[in-house]
């Protein structure tokens, strides 16, 4: 008898935890809703008109010559560390340049000796850089 209501307890309260711990996660998880969301990293932006074909390609070689796959993966190549594969919705032309190089809003954000190394791309002809930066614009959802 005393084993039977132990296990009626033990059953009560097992259902009163995982009810509650759902209604928990219920309340503080509110659904994920990527358009309305304040997170600058969620929201598509950039949405403007697509770079020339031969502009694009010229950005991906420079991305090769310039080593950012050692700390960069896009497509599944490179480090993985960063992937760069949704970068295009998340930034535009500006923001791109300054990640790039290190620089404005990039600086706050990168870990100090990051921003430096990343600093070095500063001298990189203007023209490259507008290629790179067409490139990585075209990473974005479809
Ligand atoms: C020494 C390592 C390193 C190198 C080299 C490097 N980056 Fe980065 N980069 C980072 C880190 C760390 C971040 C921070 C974001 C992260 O951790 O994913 C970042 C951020 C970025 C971002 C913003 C990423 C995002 O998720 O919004 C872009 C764009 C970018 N880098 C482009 C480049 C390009 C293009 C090159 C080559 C010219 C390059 N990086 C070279 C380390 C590097």
């Amino acid at each position: 008898m005393r084993e039977r209501i132990a296990k009626l307890v033990w059953a009560l309260t097992m259902t009163l935890v995982i009810g509650l711990s759902c209604w928990f996660a219920a309340a503080h998880n509110p659904p994920i809703a990527i358009a309305a969301s304040s997170d600058p990293v969620a929201v598509p932006r950039a949405k403007g008109p697509v770079p020339p074909a031969a502009e694009v390609a010229r950005g991906r070689q420079v991305f090769a010559a310039q080593g950012c796959a050692t700390c960069h993966a896009i497509a599944g190549e490179g480090n993985p560390r960063s992937p760069l594969d949704q970068v295009g919705a998340r930034w535009d032309a500006e923001e791109m340049k300054a990640w790039i190089t290190g620089t404005g809003l990039a600086v706050e954000m990168l870990p100090p000796a990051i921003a430096k190394r990343k600093q070095r791309y500063v001298a990189m002809p203007e023209d490259e850089l507008k290629a790179l930066v067409a490139y990585l614009l075209t990473l974005r959802f479809a």
